[in-house]
């Protein structure tokens, strides 16, 4: 069959999910598992939002209303910007592909991002056909913007920057990126990726969306999946220039957010008690975990994100294996070009002792 894969696609590799809790469990005969892998809500599901998706569930044999209208217009209040630039994907991982699918043409347009960056820019520029060129990040996982700008050449249609980054958890301050996109030469555009920007403190130094009008090149990334718990869901928008808003919607597939999703997304926006105690759990937490995993002989990066990157004293390998067989699962960071580096997201208060007693057993003995 391999004859008839289009050419460029001929070397792509499945996408490789680590074991699933149940495996986990199967595997090492454990019953509980603490999950923090994937910088997912530490509360869970918005109680609202379960009891929103039970009265719904029996419409689910429905066509959602395409174009999302009644969550457009929800958002639009909440983000104090006009319906007309506001669009919504099936996550944002679906949004960057129609971002990329709108505006780059396929060998002719190149996309510039940093290294490491999220996967998914790589992955579907190369889908695209786009040509993808990477400034790798300061030793400190810092942004070289000068670099980044360097490289911007009349084949740049897109550029990728995430703030807070991933998997670093470091962000810019809004002036850095606001002095960066006035650089942007016509016809180049940045995509800014805030899908952790709701843990940034404070919140109005490092996120201009509001200004969104006054910079029509930039378009900002954002996503249900972190602050508003709907990860498995799979809700994402964006807030960008209205003319591009339009051709967006023209090439969404029209059911792509599911009816529940839109529902849930609609609970979550109303439910302001569970995305701020989400909040202020991340912040607190965050700052317990870097404090303690710093007295355990860490190097520990400043994170504006909902998980901390940091380097054990020991192989970073060692580390993961040992909680994996406790039952605590974190990140390996190996496919980002980091293998001595380990990702912790940020969990209710419980489950960031445990994590930290299992990593005082490993580590505290030396
Ligand atoms: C930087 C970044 N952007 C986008 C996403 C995707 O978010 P979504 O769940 O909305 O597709 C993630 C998910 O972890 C992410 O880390």
């Amino acid at each position: 069959m391999q004859q008839f894969i289009r050419k460029h696609l001929l070397a792509f590799k499945a996408y490789e999910p680590g074991l699933s809790i149940e495996e986990i469990q199967a595997k090492y005969n454990l019953g509980k598992i603490i999950k923090l892998a994937s910088n997912e809500n530490p509360l869970g599901t918005s109680p609202c939002v379960i009891q929103v998706l039970k009265n719904y569930l029996p419409y689910a044999f429905r066509y959602p209303r395409e174009g999302n209208v009644a969550l457009k217009k929800e958002l639009a209040k909440f983000l104090s910007v006009p319906e007309a630039n506001i669009v919504i994907g099936n996550g944002s991982d679906e949004i960057i592909d129609l971002l990329i699918r709108l505006l780059v043409e396929p060998g002719e347009n190149s996309i510039l991002t940093f290294r490491p960056c999220f996967s998914i820019y790589k992955t579907q520029a190369r889908v695209h056909k786009a040509t993808l060129k990477q400034v790798p990040l300061n030793k400190d996982f810092s942004f070289n913007l000068d670099e980044l700008l360097n490289q911007i050449d009349a084949t740049t249609r897109l550029i990728f920057i995430t703030n807070p980054d991933n998997p670093s958890g470091y962000a810019v301050e809004k002036q850095v990126l606001q002095d960066f996109a006035q650089e942007l030469p016509p016809g180049c555009f940045l995509v800014i990726d805030e899908a952790y920007i709701d843990f940034a403190d404070p919140l109005e130094h490092y996120s201009f969306i509001q200004e969104f009008s006054a910079y029509p090149q930039v378009i900002f990334l954002r996503t249900f999946s972190k602050l508003f718990g709907l990860a498995g869901l799979r809700l994402g928008y964006a807030v960008l220039n209205e003319d591009l808003a339009d051709y967006f919607w023209r090439i969404r597939l029209p059911f792509s957010v599911n009816i529940l999703a839109e529902k849930a997304g609609l609970a979550a926006l109303q439910d302001t008690f569970f995305y701020q105690e989400t909040r202020r759990v991340v912040l607190e937490g965050r700052k317990f975990l870097s404090t303690k995993l710093q007295e355990l002989g860490c190097e520990v990066f400043p994170s504006q994100a909902n998980f901390i990157l940091f380097k054990p004293p020991i192989e970073a390998k060692d580390v993961f294996d040992y909680l994996l067989k406790k039952g605590l699962i974190i990140r390996r960071l190996t496919s980002y070009g980091l293998p001595d580096f380990l990702r912790v997201s940020v969990g209710t208060e419980e489950e960031n002792k445990i994590f930290l007693t299992y990593l005082q057993e490993i580590l505290g003995d030396r």
